[in-house]
């Protein structure tokens, strides 16, 4: 099978991984993808909002099957042209899509359901929103609607700076005509939730504990993530079931109550408190970095799971995973999630995953004068699976003393919600 990957981040080069490990037969190619990918896949330079571009190499080469990893193209609608094409996309459509491009939106499928979230409101002028935030206690959560790449959220201490991040969204920082959503602050713990659905039948996964802060000890700006383990103690059957039959369940039922057909990965991000879940946002999409370490623990072939998706076979398909625990660390380049450094050669590698416990993903990287550079905010993924999250660790931890270059920083405390 002929199987085209769209992205070129850590989550992309684990998937490309996942394809290869027990499908030999497959063909597989990377619009961009990263050098790391090059083990698995013929890499394409075309930028992945190119679609038109996109569906011409789809046609040429007579692709079977299309992953899209990021939020952006299918968003954007990138699914919908290439199904209208006759070739299967495992992700879903564009207006399945605003359930992670309008954060209203979730709210209301959520009030309308039942499913247990934080209150809100959203608002379209400055003048109700700042009455609204005079009657509400501090910490004030306010996100702009639309996609922001994780930067669209201000959780403020005081009410000064929640009126200043009321202005920015409105001033379009984030966009123009971008609507504001007010939300409660959720306190406790988060956890990633990742499930899969076809349309009719919903398949959950597993979870995952990402690490969304740049500094040990949660401290520091917001991140893409820094590192993520799986799956996290947390997570018990108990608590499962109560994320599958009281979220995951309703938002389906719900999106079906509006027209909206549903497929592909959805991705709940959760808060949990005395073992009850309440949804912060959905993605839909797999998670970066969570999906590195969730796909080191599958047993199952990813490309008959990404086959069930596509051609509605879930209600049959059953999934095995490893008796073992996975966790990424994420190196990043000084100064992200800011300006960073992108000329920096990387070296050791090679040394690094000379443990079998060990993959490095390849997240922000290029190849320039033959050497590999550390072009990325986020750079490599340094991923372990073993038998405890502890040893996961210990070989993690261990593997980045031989990977080398300028400007190197990454989290010391992964998993240390589960391991102190
Ligand atoms: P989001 O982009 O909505 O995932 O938000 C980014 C991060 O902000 C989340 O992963 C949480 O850590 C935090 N966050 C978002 N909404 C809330 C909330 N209502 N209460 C507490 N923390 C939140
Ligand atoms: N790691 C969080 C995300 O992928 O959105």
């Amino acid at each position: 099978m002929k199987i085209l990957i769209i992205g070129s981040g850590g989550r992309e080069h684990a998937i490309s991984m996942a394809l290869s490990k027990n499908s030999n037969n497959n063909m597989i190619y990377a619009i961009p993808g990263n050098p790391g990918m090059l083990e698995y896949c013929e890499c394409v330079n075309i930028d992945q909002l190119q679609f038109d571009e996109i569906i011409s190499f789809i046609k040429k080469n007579s692709i079977d099957l299309v992953i899209i990893g990021p939020e952006v193209p299918i968003c954007e609608g990138l699914t919908d042209i290439i199904e209208d094409i006759g070739v299967k996309v495992f992700a879903p459509n564009k207006l399945a899509s605003v359930l992670e491009s309008s954060k209203k939106f979730t709210k209301e499928i959520s009030f309308e359901n039942n499913i247990p979230t934080g209150q809100a409101k959203w608002f379209i002028d400055f003048v109700a929103a700042e009455d609204y935030l005079q009657s509400l206690e501090p910490p004030y959560v306010i996100k702009a609607d639309g996609l922001a790449a994780g930067k669209g959220v201000s959780i403020c201490e005081n009410y000064d700076d929640a009126i200043e991040a009321l202005k920015d969204i409105f001033n379009g920082r984030f966009g123009k005509n971008q609507s504001v959503v007010i939300e409660e602050f959720l306190d406790g713990e988060e956890i990633s939730y990742f499930a899969v659905t076809d349309g009719t039948n919903m398949y959950p996964l597993i979870g995952a504990q990402d690490h969304k802060r740049l500094l040990n000890g949660d401290f520091g700006p917001n991140t893409g993530g820094m590192g993520a383990y799986c799956p996290p103690p947390l997570l018990t059957k108990n608590l499962e079931n109560k994320i599958i039959s009281q979220i995951l369940e309703p938002t389906l039922n719900g999106l079906k109550n509006r027209g909206i057909n549903y497929k592909g990965v959805l991705f709940a991000g959760l808060m949990i408190k005395d073992n009850e879940p309440k949804l912060i946002e959905y993605n839909i999409r797999f998670g970066d970095p969570e999906t590195q370490a969730l796909l080191m623990l599958l047993k199952s072939d990813f490309t008959e799971l990404v086959m069930s998706v596509v051609n509605g076979d879930l209600n049959s398909y059953k999934l095995e995973w490893h008796d073992k625990k996975a966790l990424t660390v994420v190196l990043a380049n000084e100064g992200y999630p800011n300006q960073y450094n992108q000329n920096e050669e990387i070296t050791g590698i090679d040394e690094a995953e000379k443990n079998p416990k060990i993959k490095v993903f390849h997240a922000g990287t290029k190849i320039g004068d033959g050497k590999l550079i550390a072009t990325g905010g986020r750079v490599l993924n340094v991923t372990s699976i073993d038998h405890t999250i502890e040893n996961a660790r210990g070989n993690a931890y261990e593997a980045i003393k031989k990977i080398h270059y300028k400007g190197k920083i990454y989290r010391e405390d992964i998993a240390w919600r589960a391991l102190g």
